[in-house]
């Protein structure tokens, strides 16, 4: 996907904006608070209809107004198409060429976006939460049953855990449960082992390439159940053995749902021993790792990194910008405005953009 324009109505700080892109890098510049984040915020939502910092629509919407509107002209294979999403405080509103929506899957169908913004950073050293959402995220793009499945799974752990909140656990109801959430963490777990797989045949070479070393960089999954062969019996036996303290402690203690992953560097844990420096370029490199792994072209994401040049030293600034020209759009914010090859660029000003700036 390429964004060709963009439209946006009190959206954030933005009353009333229009503005064309361009295929590679877009560069946006401007002081703090002139409106970088939302801009891109504004691009990020029209691939999943949600901010990359809020779930709270109303947050997105110009102060005392009652929707927020983005407008996006999109060029996917070569065909223009049209996206509008309305935000508004009961919800919101996807339209494609006009004709409204209801699922996400067809927006998704047509528009994709990976980012990086400051707080990634931490990414490999935050909770596992942050990690398991990355991954889900990125395999549900790939494989639309696995959301399914992963909505199946929640809903079944609710069932387990208000049944060990009860008073009398009924055991034989519980087991069923158990067994139900077994079949569908068997096939998260193929779903999600297959993606890390894939990760890391490109992982390594992208690091490198916007760190400038020769590392062993590699991610680590961590499932549940580590064997595939004998996945069920395997579980089945976890799950008895962890029955004792599930009952006690009235939750699950166990299942996919607390799976985590950890990228290693030359063998070792990065999130514990790598450097601020080394941790940023691999979950940089990790972030953009999905595009990379689609080769249909029109399938390929926007690609936006939020604020990222200010932290880096000033080889890997330019070893990143290099990287970034292997990119079909990419849009880049920054306070500071750099030379950079074959760059456009666009200035920010108190909700207002200045293009060719
Ligand atoms: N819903 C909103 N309505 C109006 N202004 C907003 C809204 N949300 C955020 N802002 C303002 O937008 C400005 C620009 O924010 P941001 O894009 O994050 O700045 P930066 O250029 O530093 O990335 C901030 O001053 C912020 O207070
Ligand atoms: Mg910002």
């Amino acid at each position: 996907m390429i964004i060709k324009s963009l439209k946006l109505v009190n959206f954030r700080n933005y009353s009333d904006l229009e503005c064309d892109f361009t295929n590679g890098i877009n560069f946006i510049y401007g002081n703090n608070a002139s409106g970088k984040t939302n801009l891109v915020e504004s691009i990020y939502c029209l691939s999943i209809a949600r901010s990359f910092r809020t779930n709270i629509s109303s947050n997105l919407i110009n102060n005392k107004n009652k929707q927020a509107y983005i407008k996006a002209k999109i060029d996917f294979n070569g065909s223009n198409k049209c996206v509008e999403i309305i935000f508004s405080d009961v919800g919101k509103t996807i339209s494609i060429d006009g004709k409204k929506v209801s699922k996400l899957s067809e927006l998704n169908k047509i528009t994709n976006c990976i980012y990086f913004i400051p707080k990634d950073v931490d990414l490999l050293r935050d909770s596992p939460k942050e990690r398991r959402f990355f991954l889900n995220v990125n395999v549900s793009k790939e494989n639309s049953i696995y959301l399914e499945e992963m909505a199946s799974y929640e809903k079944l752990l609710k069932e387990r855990n208000n049944l060990l909140k009860s008073e009398k656990v009924n055991l034989n109801l519980l087991d069923v449960v158990t067994n139900q959430m077994i079949s569908l963490s068997k096939n998260i777990y193929y779903k999600r082992k297959s993606y890390i797989d894939k990760l890391n045949v490109k992982f390594k070479d992208i690091y490198n390439k916007i760190s400038g070393n020769a590392n062993n960089v590699k991610v680590i999954y961590l499932p549940f159940i580590k064997e595939s062969d004998d996945y069920e019996s395997l579980a089945k036996t976890a799950y008895k053995n962890s029955l004792e303290n599930d009952l006690k402690n009235k939750i699950t203690g166990i299942g996919i749902h607390k799976e985590d992953f950890f990228v290693v560097m030359n063998g070792k844990n990065l999130a514990k021993f790598g450097s601020q420096g080394e941790n940023r370029m691999a979950v940089l490199a990790l972030k953009i790792c999905p595009y990379f792994l689609i080769d249909d072209e029109k399938l390929k994401p926007v690609v936006i990194l939020d604020d990222v040049l200010s932290e880096l030293d000033k080889t890997h600034e330019k070893m990143l910008l290099n990287f970034l020209n292997n990119i079909n759009q990419v849009f880049v914010t920054s306070t500071k405005k750099y030379e950079i090859n074959n760059a456009t660029y666009y200035q920010v000003c108190d909700g207002r953009i200045i293009k060719g700036a």
